[in-house]
């Protein structure tokens, strides 16, 4: 059996999870990793068995060994890896955002539409359990006709302020509110049409960090459904887990409800501590690497061998983006937005 040889550029938090599945599926095998500081690059190769390391994009791409790539750069330096994957000819994973401004979007997008390479966006909530159950039954009618949404997708304080280096140069909108967005047009297979979002921003411009904390915004989209979404990033450390999710969804005839990070399946109480261990985003059972946050990774994989369709292609990532950069508009302008496509 032929594998796909995958090569990982940015070797940070997100990388070592590309990396992960890539050297461990039947039909993939970890090539090479890339990244601008060397040393980091050399250990995630070395820890997941790829004999090459690199610090230079256009070697790893003219690597003869790599057909297929995972962009794992911060949110927004994906458009020096992507532009130039593209005109290599290899396939992408790149982690969402696409971009976050959009001279980058629009560069990327004039790539890939004069290359071969197959595309899938990130947006792995799409292969977590309950929000797909939740999908099909919207999709079967169980709910009636759907009417409302509510999603909060919030990280603990300990990401923008140690996690990620580079939280200033992004948003929680491009963070988590563009998995937000994605899951939100997946669920109601619509379009959002009309934005307004406030944001405010205290928390973390006290501890030095000039980004605003948190957005609340309402969507509506072209079938009349309207959703309320929560994105920030100042959530306790003592939170169960890095997110706190919380989904309602209400259709005419029926509701579904979800918590997906507090919920009480495993508690577990130490001496000095207690918690409740990730089941659902990328917990490792028996060694091998599960939950949704690995699965889409695997899926791309799967589908890149078996020359299936992607779950979400460039055209979600390019969509999102664009509601994304409406909500950032109507926080600044303090009045709602119209979102274009084009
Ligand atoms: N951290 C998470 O929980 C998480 C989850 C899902 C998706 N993501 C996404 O994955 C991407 C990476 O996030 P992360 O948390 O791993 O960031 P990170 O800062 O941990 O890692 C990014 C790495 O990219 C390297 N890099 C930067 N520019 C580069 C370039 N031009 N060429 C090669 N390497 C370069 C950096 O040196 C760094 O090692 C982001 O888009 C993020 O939104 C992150």
């Amino acid at each position: 059996m032929d594998k796909i040889g995958c090569g990982v550029i940015g070797a940070g938090t997100w990388g070592e999870a590309h990396a992960r599945i890539f050297s461990s599926e039947p039909y993939s095998e970890l090539i090479a990793v890339c990244d601008l500081v060397e040393e980091k690059a050399r250990h995630l190769a070395q820890k997941y068995g790829a004999k090459r390391w690199y610090t230079d994009i256009e070697k790893l791409l003219k690597d003869p060994d790599i057909q297929a790539v995972g962009i794992t750069t911060p949110d927004f330096a994906h458009r020096e890896p992507f532009v130039a994957a593209c005109q290599a000819g290899k396939d992408i994973l790149v982690e969402k955002p696409l971009a976050t401004n959009k001279e980058d979007l629009e560069a990327m997008k004039d790539a890939f539409q004069k290359s071969s390479s197959r595309v899938m966006v990130d947006f792995h909530t799409r292969w977590n359990p309950p929000i797909v159950i939740a999908k099909e039954s919207i999709d079967k009618g169980e709910l009636g006709e759907l009417i409302s949404m509510y999603y909060r997708l919030n990280d603990i304080v300990y990401v923008p302020t140690q996690m990620l280096s580079w939280a200033e140069k992004s948003s929680i909108l491009w963070f988590l509110g563009s998995h937000t967005v994605d899951t939100l047009r997946f669920l109601s297979n619509s379009e959002i049409t009309r934005v307004y979002s406030v944001s405010r921003s205290k928390v973390l411009v006290q501890k030095g960090i000039n980004v605003p904390d948190i957005y609340q915004s309402i969507l509506e989209f072209e079938n009349g459904v309207i959703a309320t979404i929560e994105n920030n990033w100042i959530i306790p450390n003592t939170n169960p887990h890095w997110n706190d999710i919380k989904i309602n969804i209400l259709g005419s005839k029926g509701m579904i409800n979800m918590d997906l990070t507090n919920n009480q399946a495993i508690e577990r109480y130490l001496e000095d501590k207690s918690d409740h261990p990730d089941i659902l985003i990328m917990p490792l059972i028996h060694g091998k690497a599960s939950g949704f946050a690995h699965e889409s990774i695997r899926d791309f994989v799967n589908r890149l061998y078996a020359k299936q369709e992607f779950i979400a292609g460039f055209e979600d990532g390019y969509r999102v983006s664009m509601v994304v950069f409406s909500l950032l508009s109507s926080a600044e302008k303090k009045i709602p937005q119209e979102v274009t496509y084009d």
